[in-house]
């Protein structure tokens, strides 16, 4: 492989979107932020340049960071954040992975504008297991407040509610003809030849929502999941939760009329209590020449808010590819399992605050095993791999099993109060590892899409209702489950997963949705170093910021 350079300066821009003009945090002054390609085996060095007043960090998200866990990026995880007016070399090799994956801010809600596509190019000398495409084309969605976004889940903090909904969607960058826009370029337009075949990388990069998707009069053939090669399948409908990439082929019409277009169009899916957003985002499909008025272009038809059992059912043709050239390294056996409920719950008001959260006594929290991780002021990765103790700043007492016995069908447990604290898991190196991940429906049942930094996982089972730890098991597919980053556990339901712990440093597990996030959902695992040199996370970079 070569080496990619990269320099990405975070400043201050003017945008105008849905008839305002807001100042927003970006890289090099684009929004969304520029592409990064690199083959598989490049070294890439990304020189990050803090122009900003605010303190930022960028996560590489699906990138496994193999010896590298000094650039994966989460603030006050791996990293302090880089501040005002200093610099930081994000670098890193990328081994044994291709496909569509993504970079974002990893600090409080900055990610809303700080994001973009990372495209890792399989080599040269490999081609895709599909037809070569005539063209590929990242489309990211977002979301996209008039506010600041800092200021709207900091609100939530003092509250103790729900943080305000955005005022669009967006498919990059851009909020489309179904909201109040100001001028026809704040719409995507995809403009294509008959008879050929698109790729699209498609990126959930919005905040707190999943989305489904669809073109018009089209099929779409999904092909990658997470960057990792999945069995081909055809549909109208897809579904997409934050954090995760899906790349989908895209056969445009051999003989459209003359100078057709089509819509393509998003919306959320959402089981979740409080306010929500059921707003449209929309695209243009274009063949031929000419400015087509979207507004007489019939929107595509989307599952209704709450398709749970559509969701759950495209979740589950899934399969990965697993052939001779792309095995799946399924963890036939399993060391350390772990039982993790994730889900909402509530912590005390304040003295002397009224708080607008489930009751006027009670904020919103969130939590894993009913601990709401709270973050440290120094880096979890910095403190442990320079002085090899956790040095006060965090425990290793993260629960194995909920610390609210979860043992109930329907009626939730009284106590919904969870602890806060910063504890992880220790993990010997080479671990093979697996969690069930249960959503609690405590506060109401939601989906919940975990991430997790530094490796990726096999998605073995998913289910509705409450894990069975008799009968569930039995059916978990151990031959060619999905490999990913991103899971959406389903809303009242669970998902189990396995992985190998073979890459050593601290790695943030968290909910992908930044109002979980920052309520709590995040804990973190503690990979130690192997034996030998290349099982060792070699020492911090001289230019790792400091807090
Ligand atoms: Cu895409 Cu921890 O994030």
């Amino acid at each position: 492989g070569i080496t990619r350079h990269y320099k990405f300066n975070i400043r201050l821009q003017n945008v105008t979107r849905l008839c305002q003009t807001k100042t927003i945090l970006t890289v090099n002054g684009k929004f969304p932020g520029p592409r990064i390609i690199a083959r598989e085996g490049d070294r890439v060095e990304i020189k990050v340049v803090n122009l900003v007043p605010n303190n930022v960090s960028i996560h590489w998200h699906g990138i496994r960071q193999l010896q590298s866990g000094w650039a994966d990026g989460p603030s006050y995880i791996t990293q302090c954040p880089i501040q005002t007016g200093q610099t930081y070399v994000y670098n890193f090799t990328i081994t044994g992975q291709r496909g569509t994956l993504w970079w974002h801010a990893h600090i409080s809600w900055l990610r809303a504008t700080l994001y973009g596509p990372l495209i890792v190019l399989p080599k040269r000398s490999v081609p895709y297991p599909f037809a070569k495409p005539h063209k590929e084309v990242p489309i990211i969605f977002g979301e996209w407040w008039n506010a600041n976004t800092e200021a709207v889940i900091n609100q939530s903090f003092v509250t103790g509610a729900g943080p305000n909904v955005s005022d669009s969607y967006t498919i990059n960058g851009l909020p489309g003809p179904l909201y109040n826009i100001c001028s026809p370029n704040e719409t995507f337009k995809l403009k294509v030849k008959p008879g050929k075949t698109y790729l699209l990388r498609l990126i959930n990069a919005a905040l707190n929502d999943d989305l489904f998707f669809r073109i018009s009069n089209h099929s779409l053939t999904v092909v990658e999941a997470d960057a990792v090669y999945i069995k081909p399948f055809r549909t109208e409908t897809l579904v997409i939760a934050p954090g995760q990439t899906t790349n989908v082929l895209l056969k445009t019409k051999p003989n459209p009329p003359v100078n057709s277009s089509f819509l393509m169009a998003a919306r959320p899916y959402f089981t979740g209590r409080g306010t929500f957003d059921n707003s449209t985002v929309a695209g243009i499909l274009q063949y031929g020449i000419g400015n087509p008025s979207p507004k007489n272009l019939p929107v595509p038809i989307l599952p209704p808010i709450n398709a749970t059992a559509f969701v759950a059912n495209f979740s589950s043709k899934f399969r990965s590819l697993a052939n001779s050239q792309f095995p799946a390294n399924v963890p036939q056996t399993v060391q350390k399992r772990f039982f993790f409920t994730v889900g909402l719950g509530t912590n005390p008001c304040p003295k002397n605050q009224t708080c607008q959260g489930p009751t006027n006594t009670t904020k919103f929290t969130a939590s894993m095993n009913n601990v709401s991780f709270i973050l440290p002021t120094t880096a979890l990765l910095q403190s442990y791999f320079t002085r090899r103790t956790t040095n006060g700043v965090f425990t290793t007492n993260f629960p194995t099993t909920p610390l609210v016995q979860f043992n109930y069908t329907g009626t939730p447990p009284n106590n919904t109060n969870v602890m806060n604290g910063t504890e992880v898991v220790v993990l010997n190196f080479n671990t093979t590892v697996e969690v069930v991940l249960q959503d609690t429906s405590i506060l109401g049942a939601e989906s919940h899409p975990l991430h997790l930094h530094g490796h990726n996982f096999f998605v073995v089972g998913e289910g509705s209702g409450n894990f069975d730890p008799n009968k569930d098991p039995a059916k978990f597919n151990l031959v060619d489950p999905v490999e990913r980053n991103t899971v959406s556990v389903p809303s009242g339901g669970w998902a189990a997963i396995r992985f190998r712990a073979d890459n050593p440093g601290v790695w943030f597990m968290h909910c992908h949705f930044d109002v979980h996030l920052s309520w709590g959902l995040r804990m973190a695992w503690l990979v130690l170093d192997g034996k030998f040199p290349n099982q060792k996370l070699p020492p911090p970079p001289s230019d790792l910021p400091t807090c």
